[in-house]
């Protein structure tokens, strides 16, 4: 069965039209726009004659009651020329309207049907207010002005920026407010519910949003942020985002004395820009998250802290408006999508549902429903989630939906677990939580609204919601599976499988294998480390390199050695991978591991420790005091009260708290998964060798390759700076690594013994190419052969058979090894870490073969070539493809995929009807091609016509 959950949210516009530097100004322009609104305010009411409305569901209202308005055609023709009201709309502009690309050949007659109702419609309320004109090219509504809502919005937002421009910030507020009162819902809603998606549209929501800014605007200006805090929250979190509403949602939270919220709001945009568009925060709202993190007084309007409300503040208009919408070109496209994803979803209950007076009035029930909501939003967008819907006192939430993440299920569990924990603490309140994980299918509407998500996974965990006692927590066996390591079930009594503990994030279990190879990074790591000592100079090196090939281990070797060697000491710090609570985290870690601060330590313990140190280092009472004021908030063993210069002294602190070490004796430093880390903490480490002393340092950082998406330039053209990218392991390398997995597990002679008729060096190849030289890759395939081999074994890692793998006559048909479920994860991540457009070339990439090119993945694609070879080429920069030394007969670079199961889950991905359909292009391409490979040509017809059967029975 599956179950549904949609968004309430719309799903239109990116971003307005509308700059705030662009308004018009100007005495002449304000008193003509204040006249038109006047007019259309004055002249129309519901008791006009005849009132046209599209803001909302489409009515005709004559003498304020609603006319019918015939069939879909005729309303569709009728919205269509009242968005372009008293324009001349060509014919062939009305036909695609109505039919899109697959325009029936009797369409113009049906639309000479629709006017025709129309105009008799019109006539039948013989008001005369409006009329359909055939005007070359095709039609032409003639309406007077005042007839249309949308006009009279128009014209009111006109009146309302004119008195916003003058200050005049009250009456802007009413004006605008006025205005955006003319909306009963989406645009032309019922129109939009039957699939109609005009680009009209997405331009009308975007002034609805223009306005909506505008009047924050004047309302913060008016001092009235607590008013419009709750409506801003709701278009953060509807809307696509937008950082001047987040701007001024983070100014109104603050100015509520709610820094903590206005930071978090931040940290949400920040996670939402980067999985859907892969980009940061504007420079403006990155600079507006810093002045909230120093207090910076020009964000408050007084020493008394926030007000309630205020006549008049003469308040600059820049410093609000400084966030305007970065322009669209920046963005990439984002066209709806559906996919195959795996999804952990969490259900939280809480009963009995009390308020905190005890009673049932519904006001206070809707209050502490909107307390625990907003309890529940942050959780879950903390552990990197998202909020889908609530009904009654049962939430849902999904992760992996927006985005995969290779740990969705410990992060929906960790995300539980910190719910839980926090409505405990709500007077009468007891939770329920449940999460199960699956595959789904997801749709992600363009924009970022919130997507739909249909499975059986939805299902499960409402069947596992209603088997949990309250204020526990359960989870299915793949959740728990997918999970060990990092949570502690219970395993006995009747809450056997209940979530008991989850572990901090870096005590999660570790596995651990012989080492093997890696001979060439540890030689460039040594001899760093030699220049280092030697010209006692610092030097900033980074490890990029996939999840799971080896980065953290390596360093823990090359660590281990320098120690041992007594080369240097060596200090590391880690970048928490869910969670903004702690930007500077991996900072404190250095200083905590120097001093010896346990995470066991009592605060006192802890100080003690700290000041011993900081004596050790430094000899004037002075600089000891200066270092220990600014270190121990650092280290969270003091409230963190720093003003804005405080900050940047802190920083200061530190490098000389690392400078005044490194002196005393040669110093590593690790940073570990940079790609996580805050704006703060890279623009840290970026310069880090540049504003150090002459000491002897080597600063080691880690990253995935995702860093160079949000930093292109990481590290370029600087003296000091080396990057280093750690590769996949050779196939030698591989299988020994392999042999000795499968050795200390007793399997080396059991491969093939319950399969007899495989090949064991076939299986061996197999096993190798799957692994694909990740080290990660390699202990969990042994790890599920284990669990398959080994007969009587607690099922520890599950496993799947990938739905549609091999897709192409050149792989093996009928490949015997399964897939762990981590590895489909790990993999999944990775594709979401790129854009919609590149990760779809990838999948036609996919579908095509396992060679591709620009000209055929264009035409499966339906984009232009230039575009599909740039994409190629940054997927070969990314580590996706590799190009192989063919060309094709245009001379185009061929591709092919570095591992195949990229491949595999880029294909699993898709729909079946989308494979069938990308199948019958491909087939139709080499068919009208030059390039004669008839196996190939068979293969997508076949693999088409199979898909395409195989989703018509099934769908
Ligand atoms: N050269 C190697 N020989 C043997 N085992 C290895 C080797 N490299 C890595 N491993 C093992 O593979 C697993 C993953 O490695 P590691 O944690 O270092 O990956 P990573 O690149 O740091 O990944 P992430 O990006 O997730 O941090 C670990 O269990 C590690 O011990
Ligand atoms: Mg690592």
């Amino acid at each position: 069965m599956s179950t549904r959950t949609s968004s309430h949210g719309t799903s239109r516009n990116r971003r307005g039209p509308h700059r705030s530097g662009q308004r018009p100004g100007g005495h002449l322009r304000t008193t003509n726009a204040t006249a038109t609104a006047n007019r259309l305010i004055q002249s129309t009411s519901w008791g006009d004659p005849m009132q046209f409305n599209v803001l909302g569901p489409l009515e005709l209202r004559v003498a304020g009651e609603p006319v019918p308005l015939g069939g879909l055609k005729q309303r569709s023709t009728l919205g269509y020329l009242l968005l372009n009201a008293n324009k001349a709309v060509a014919t062939s502009q009305l036909l695609r309207a109505l039919w899109g690309d697959r325009t029936p050949p009797t369409a113009r007659k049906m639309l000479q049907n629709a006017v025709s109702g129309l105009r008799t419609m019109l006539a039948s309320h013989g008001t005369g207010d409006a009329e359909v004109l055939t005007h070359a090219p095709g039609y032409l509504l003639r309406v007077g002005d005042d007839r249309v809502d949308l006009s009279r919005f128009h014209a009111i937002v006109e009146e309302g920026r004119t008195e916003l421009a003058s200050g005049s910030w009250n009456s802007a507020a009413r004006t605008l407010r006025r205005a955006l009162e003319l909306w009963r819902g989406p645009a032309l809603a019922d129109l939009v519910e039957t699939g109609i998606d005009w680009p009209e549209l997405t331009a009308l929501q975007n002034s609805r949003l223009a306005a909506l800014e505008d009047y924050v605007e004047a309302e913060l200006a008016a001092g009235r942020h607590h008013e419009v805090v709750a409506e801003l929250e709701t278009a953060v979190e509807t809307e696509p985002p937008r950082e001047k509403l987040c701007g001024q949602l983070m100014l109104a939270l603050y100015r509520c004395g709610r820094q903590a919220d206005a930071l978090s709001v931040y940290r949400r945009t920040r996670t939402r820009l980067i999985s859907e568009f892969g980009l940061d925060p504007g420079h403006q709202l990155q600079q507006l998250e810093r002045a909230i993190l120093n207090q910076d007084p020009s964000l408050t309007r007084g020493p008394a802290g926030p007000v309630r409300s205020a006549p008049h503040v003469p308040r600059p208009r820049e410093e609000i408006t400084a966030l305007p919408a970065r322009p669209s070109a920046e963005r990439p496209p984002a066209p709806p999508i559906t996919e195959r994803k795996w999804v952990s979803a969490l259900l939280v209950q809480t009963e009995p549902t009390r308020t905190a007076s005890g009673g049932h009035d519904p006001e206070d029930v809707d209050q502490t429903f909107r307390q625990l909501t907003s309890i529940l939003r942050e959780e879950v967008s903390r552990f990197g989630g998202t909020l889908h819907s609530a009904f009654g006192a049962v939430w849902l939430a999904a992760f992996g939906v927006r985005r995969t993440y290779e740990d969705d299920a410990e992060r929906a569990i960790r995300a539980g677990f910190a719910i839980r924990r926090r409505l405990e603490s709500q007077p009468g309140v007891a939770a329920r939580v449940a999460v199960a994980t699956g595959e789904a299918l997801v749709t992600n509407p363009p924009g970022g609204a919130q997507a739909e998500v249909s499975g059986d996974v939805l299902e499960s965990c409402m069947r596992l919601l209603g088997s949990v006692r309250p204020g526990e927590m359960r989870v299915c066996d793949t959740t728990r599976l997918a999970s060990r390591g990092a949570v502690t079930y219970a395993d006995s009594g009747p809450s056997a499988g209940d979530v008991i503990a989850v572990r901090p994030e870096h005590e999660a279990a570790t596995i651990s294998l012989p080492f093997v190879a890696r001979e060439r990074e540890q030689a460039t790591l040594d001899r760093l480390l030699d220049d280092v000592r030697e010209r006692r100079s610092p030097q900033l090196v980074t490890l990029l390199g996939e999840p799971g090939i080896g980065k953290s281990r390596l360093i823990n070797e090359f660590r281990l050695a320098a120690e041992a060697s007594g080369r240097a000491r060596c200090l590391v710090g880690r970048t928490p991978r869910f969670g903004w609570n702690a930007p500077l985290t991996a900072l404190a870690d250095v200083v905590k591991s120097y001093c010896g601060i346990s995470p066991g330590d009592s605060t006192a313990t802890a100080v003690r420790k700290l000041s011993h140190h900081v004596q050790q280092l430094s000899d004037d009472a002075e600089t000891t005091e200066w270092l220990l004021t600014h270190l121990r908030p650092l280290a969270g063993l003091q409230d963190d009260s720093r003003g804005p210069d405080e900050v940047g002294e802190a920083f200061e602190a530190w490098r000389r708290f690392l400078e005044e070490m490194a002196a005393r004796e040669p110093l590593v430093v690790v940073l570990e998964d940079l790609q996580s880390a805050d704006e703060t903490l890279l623009n840290f480490a970026a310069d880090l060798d540049e504003r150090l002393g002459p000491v002897p340092l080597l600063v080691i950082a880690t990253a995935r390759p995702e860093l160079l998406r949000r930093r292109p330039s990481w590290g370029c053209g600087k003296r000091d700076v080396t990057t280093l990218t750690v590769g996949p392991l050779s196939r030698d390398a591989t299988w020994r690594l392999l042999e000795s997995l499968l050795a200390r597990h007793g399997l080396c002679h059991r491969l093939t013994s319950g399969a007899p008729h495989i090949d064991e060096s076939r299986l061996r190849r197999e096993l190798i190419d799957r692994v694909g030289g990740n080290p990660l890759f390699a202990a969990e395939h042994v790890r599920m052969l284990r669990n398959e081999l080994l007969p009587g074994r607690e099922l520890a890692i599950p496993s799947l058979a990938i739905s549609g793998a091999a897709p192409s006559p050149s792989t093996s048909p009928d490949c015997p090894v399964r897939l762990p479920q981590s590895v489909y994860n790990i993999i999944a991540a990775r594709l979401d870490t790129l854009s919609r457009t590149e990760k779809s070339v990838l999948q036609n990439a996919a579908v095509f073969d396992r060679v591709g090119w620009a000209e055929p993945i264009a035409a499966i694609s339906g984009l232009g070539r230039g575009e599909v070879t740039d994409h190629l080429h940054y997927l070969e920069q990314r580590g996706f493809l590799a190009r192989t030394r063919e060309r094709s007969r245009q001379g185009e670079v061929k591709y092919e995929f570095r591992h195949s199961l990229v491949r595999d889950v880029a294909y699993s991905q898709l729909p079946r009807p989308d494979r069938a359909e990308k199948h019958q292009r491909c087939a139709a391409w080499l068919d009208g091609s030059a390039t004669e490979n008839a196996e190939l040509l068979e293969h997508h017809s076949q693999r088409g016509e199979l898909t395409f059967r195989t989703s018509s029975t099934r769908d």
